[in-house]
């Protein structure tokens, strides 16, 4: 069976709203502000070259809407994040992985019936075609996890023709599945093979986060129990994880899809974004900050590092382009991460209670506060991934998973466009004047 997209909802166009005048040297032009459903009316800028010869100026694109989107939605100054209309914290609370992910990719909360056939279809296509094993091997055993990622997933190009006409509707869905499917199967194989253990292979009576943690943990040796704390935890921070609008990796996914590139080397591409420790690295490395910091007693000098002008250190964790409020997904993950420790009976975890006391220092200092610096989804989401037995390197890779699902969203969302076209920035360009070769040679 194919899910066609006929069920997504329509919704009304940009609203008209007025304009704005601006004139330059003697030329007046009259911009069109449109509005959406939620959030900041934008200004068309589009004719503006033509009309004034002028481009804006926007270095990392902080305030310009690369793109109409209906699937995410984000208002930082209230700490607001809705998936489809739908509130994180209710999908966090109710719904499993594979619900919010038809959620995202179709428009609608699917019914019984079409969420039974939507998990068959995944659970089918989440074993890998066997040549796929060879790949590993032309890695290192000590290789990191997203570099095994960026590279087997762009070589699935090579496999599943059935995918790779992104003209039609059908072949783009086919490939989504296979993508969140597959990815699980992908990122636990790359953490069997750092570790020298043989691949475990995808099971049709898990769950998508059992399944993905029996791969993970399982052994020939050892069969993994599933412990439904950590099932329920992992299924809640993919959710959390899902989709974030157009954040670095995503927009790196919409850019290279313009150019009609195969779908699997779009998400290729918003893997090896995802790894920068500004984005989805940052799990990682609010882990490797925590134990460089060590003990409560040396947060204040820490602190006094990052907010040193002439050191490069941050507070990993804190921060974000968008939100100057709490990230409402570190809220609940910060809750996920109380409850999992609770039940494994970890009462004072050292790493925890050093973050708790790290965040609690960072709310109250000066610098954080002005700036609006609150706590992001990386913060506790380490913690949890270690209380699980998650090694370190694997916490981006196990964030890939979980966004795959934004990515192929926002991809298969730009084909239906009508204003897509490539993504083709300008620049203000500030080098050296067109030269002489000839006249400019020293010998
Ligand atoms: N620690 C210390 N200072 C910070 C931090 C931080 N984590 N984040 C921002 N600042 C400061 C900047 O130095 C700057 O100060 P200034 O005005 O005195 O120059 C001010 O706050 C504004 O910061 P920008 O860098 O302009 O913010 P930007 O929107 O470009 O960056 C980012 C956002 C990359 C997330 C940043 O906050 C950061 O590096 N955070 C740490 C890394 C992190 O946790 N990333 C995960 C983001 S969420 C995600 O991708 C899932």
């Amino acid at each position: 069976m194919t899910q066609s997209t006929t069920n997504t909802p329509s919704f009304p166009p940009p609203q008209d709203e007025g304009s704005v005048t601006i004139s330059y040297k003697g030329t007046t032009a009259t911009l069109p502000v449109l509005s959406g459903t939620n959030g900041s009316s934008v200004i068309d800028i589009r004719n503006l070259q033509k009309d004034m010869g002028l481009f804006t100026f926007d270095p990392g694109l902080g305030t310009t809407a690369s793109c109409e989107s209906k699937i995410t939605f984000i208002d930082g100054d209230k700490g607001v994040l809705l998936y489809r209309g739908y509130p994180i914290t209710q999908l966090a609370e109710q719904s499993t992985f594979p619900e919010v992910a038809y959620l995202l990719l179709y428009g609608n909360l699917p019914t019984r019936h079409e969420y039974n056939e939507f998990v068959t279809r995944l659970e089918e296509k989440s074993l890998l075609h066997e040549q796929i094993r060879n790949f590993f091997n032309g890695f290192r055993r000590d290789a990191h996890p997203m570099a095994i990622l960026c590279g087997t997933v762009a070589g699935l190009s090579g496999f599943y023709p059935e995918g790779t006409d992104t003209s039609n509707e059908t072949s783009r869905d086919i490939s989504a599945i296979h993508l969140i499917a597959k990815l699980p199967t992908l990122a636990a194989w790359a953490y069997k093979y750092s570790r020298g253990e043989p691949f475990v292979y995808p099971r049709a009576d898990y769950s998508y986060s059992e399944n993905f943690l029996n791969m993970l943990f399982a052994r020939p040796d050892t069969p993994y129990k599933i412990n439904p704390i950590y099932s329920r935890a992992l299924d809640r921070i993919l959710i959390l994880h899902a989709d974030h609008e157009q954040n670095a990796s995503t927009s790196t996914v919409r850019l290279t899809g313009s150019t009609g590139a195969h779908p699997f080397a779009c998400i290729a591409a918003g893997i090896a974004s995802l790894w920068g420790p500004a984005h989805g690295g940052a799990n990682e490395a609010v882990l490797k900050m925590l134990h460089s910091i060590g003990r409560k007693e040396n947060i204040p000098d820490f602190i006094a590092k990052v907010k040193d002008k002439n050191s490069d250190v941050r507070l990993m964790g804190f921060g974000h382009r968008v939100y100057k409020n709490f990230d409402p997904r570190a809220k609940i993950m910060k809750k996920t991460c109380d409850e999992v420790l609770q039940e494994l009976g970890i009462e004072n975890d050292p790493l925890l209670e050093l973050a708790v006391e790290l965040e609690k220092y960072a709310l109250e200092d000066e610098y954080f506060v002005q700036r609006k610096l609150y706590p992001n989804v990386d913060f506790y989401s380490g913690i949890i991934f270690k209380a699980m037995g998650i090694p370190e390197s694997m916490f981006t890779a196990l964030f890939a998973v979980a966004r795959t699902v934004g990515w192929v969203s926002q991809w298969k969302e730009a084909f239906n466009d009508p204003l897509r076209r490539i993504y083709r920035p300008r620049q203000l360009y500030t080098g050296p004047e067109e030269r002489d070769l000839k006249s400019s040679k020293q010998w």
